[in-house]
Parts: C-alpha cells; sequence; structure tokens
C-alpha cells in the first residue's frame, strides 16, 4: 500500500489503474481508525479493483471550541491497519493541500434545509464543512464509488443528494454500523468516556433501538415517543441535543404514513457527543 500526500501523485496512480481497466472506491476518513472504517474498506474491496482511503482531519467541519486540535491523530496505526485490510493507497494530504487559501479556506459546497437541521443545528457549519472537502476528494480521486457509514445517517443522506444534485458520478455504498458488544457504536470519541461513563453509553442504542421497536409494533404518537427516549437518557446522565423520529429520505418529520423513518439522536455524556440511529422499514 503506497502512502500519498501530493495530489499530482495521486493523479498519477489513479491515471495508471484506469489504464489497466481497474475501477476504484473511496472510503473518506478523518483517520483514528476502528473496526467500522475498516468494514468500510471490505465493503469498497467488493466494489472495485482499487480502494483508495483519505484520512484527514478536516478542519472546516470542526465548530470553535469543538475538538479539532485534539482529534486523535494515529496515522501510524491508521497505516497498519488499512494494509492489512487490502487499502491500496492512503491518501494523507496536509490541509494546505486541500485548502490552498489559507485566508478563508476557498469555494464552500452547501447542500441546504438537510445541513442546518438535526446535527446541523447544534454544530453551524459543520455539514458545509463535510461537503466542501468530500466534493475535494471527489474531484481528485474521480471514485467509481464512495462508501459512507450508516453510523453518519445525516452525513449519509447529505452525500447522497450532494451526489445527485451536483451529477457526480459516483455510485453512493452504505455500511452497516459496527457496534462492540453491548451496542455502543464503535467511534473514536468514545475514547473520551470514563470507565464509569462508558458503561452508560450504551443506553444510547437501546434507547433508539427501543423507539425502533415501538414504531415497528405500530405506534404512531412521534411526539410521545421522542419525549420518551430524551427523558430516559436524561436520566441515564447525557444531556441530549436531540431525539427524532424522521422520514429516512429526506429526514422531514415522520408522518403517519411513512414506510420508511429513521430514529436519530444526539447526546453528550461527559465530554463525548455521541450519536446514533436507527432504521425502521415498514
Ligand atoms: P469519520 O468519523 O472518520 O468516519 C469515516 C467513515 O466511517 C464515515 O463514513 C462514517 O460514517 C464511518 N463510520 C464511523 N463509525 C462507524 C461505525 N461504527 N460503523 C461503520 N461505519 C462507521 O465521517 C467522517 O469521518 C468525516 O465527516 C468525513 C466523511 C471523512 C469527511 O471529513
Amino acid at each position: 500500500m503506497k502512502t500519498i500526500r501530493k495530489i499530482a501523485s495521486l493523479r498519477e496512480l489513479v491515471r495508471a489503474w484506469r489504464q489497466a481497466g481497474e475501477t476504484v472506491a473511496i472510503v473518506p476518513t478523518l483517520g483514528n481508525l476502528h473496526e467500522g472504517h475498516i468494514s468500510l474498506v471490505e465493503l469498497a474491496r467488493r466494489r472495485a479493483d482499487r480502494i483508495v482511503v483519505s484520512v484527514f482531519v478536516n478542519p472546516t467541519q470542526f465548530g470553535p471550541g469543538e475538538d479539532y486540535q485534539s482529534y486523535p491523530r494515529t496515522l501510524d496505526h491508521d497505516r497498519r491497519r488499512l494494509a492489512r485490510a487490502g487499502a491500496d493507497l492512503l491518501f494523507a494530504p496536509a490541509v494546505a493541500v486541500l485548502y490552498p487559501r489559507a485566508e478563508d479556506a476557498g469555494t464552500v459546497v452547501s447542500v441546504p434545509g438537510l445541513s442546518t437541521i438535526l446535527c446541523g443545528e447544534f454544530r453551524p457549519g459543520h455539514f458545509d464543512g463535510v461537503t466542501s472537502v468530500v466534493s475535494r476528494l471527489f474531484n481528485i480521486v474521480q471514485p467509481d464509488a464512495a462508501v459512507f457509514g450508516q453510523k453518519d445517517y445525516q452525513q449519509l443522506t447529505i452525500i447522497r443528494r450532494l451526489q445527485a444534485d451536483l451529477h457526480y458520478p459516483v455510485e453512493i455504498i452504505a455500511g452497516a454500523t459496527v457496534r462492540e458488544a453491548d451496542g455502543l457504536a464503535l467511534s473514536s470519541r468514545n475514547q473520551y468516556l470514563s470507565p464509569v461513563e462508558r458503561k452508560l453509553a450504551p443506553a444510547l442504542y437501546r434507547a433508539v433501538s427501543e423507539c425502533g421497536d415501538r414504531l415497528r409494533a405500530g405506534a404512531r404518537d412521534f411526539a410521545a415517543l421522542e419525549a420518551h427516549g430524551k427523558a430516559t437518557l436524561v436520566s441515564t446522565g447525557f444531556r441530549p441535543d436531540y431525539f427524532a423520529i424522521r422520514n429516512a429520505d429526506d429526514l422531514a418529520p415522520a408522518q403517519a404514513m411513512d414506510r420508511r423513518l429513521v430514529v436519530l439522536v444526539a447526546a453528550h455524556l461527559g465530554r463525548a457527543r455521541l450519536i446514533d440511529n436507527q432504521l425502521v422499514e415498514l
């Protein structure tokens, strides 16, 4: 596996693959890779001949007071894991490579509506940072496919919209959420939990699962279900940003006739802000 930091070298290698008739998939990440990320690499390998994984702690998606400075940077460890997982190229550019205009970070790609609700309400500008960096990565690598985790359900929905609106010739593939044995979704931010908080954290998964079960059983009082989910988390020690039942395709508030719903939650526990979700297909 090659590690590349410059756009020109990446393009040269991808061009050689293309000339050999090979297809290319990208798995964008912030690094500090865990089994969740590796599962996306494995999914990508089933869809394309060559796999590019980007490791880039993207400054434009972190808000003031968020963990940009302290976000775990573990490139050597990431490189070893990716080589074992069968990735072909690790793209690890410096900030100035993706954002050469230091003054203002340059062109912003923004998906209206979807990026200012739910997490977007509590993290203003976050999804503009995500879509701005993913557009750059798509333009640099020009992949046939790109793999994203369902763990970040709103992000996945926004990327699908970005792909459709800008007509990117890229197939967006969704990977299932990888969890610990007790249900907690794997996340780099789980490291911020104290041992006591770590024991409490699976309550997040249980709350969205329980809500999903009730919806599958026919419950339709969305406001009551949301209030119950939020109250359960508060009683466990979480500080919820939201607990919401939405249409799974456009994230609009759920309607009684919807066949595909998603239960989404974001909540703080100690120093960590955790998210999770549950898809409900009726
Ligand atoms: P990051 O948090 O590193 O996640 C990279 C990819 O891994 C995302 O698509 C995310 O949904 C997926 N992922 C994270 N935890 C997972 C889990 N437990 N199971 C399965 N997949 C999981 O998301 C980002 O980075 C960034 O916003 C990025 C898209 C790279 C843009 O900077």
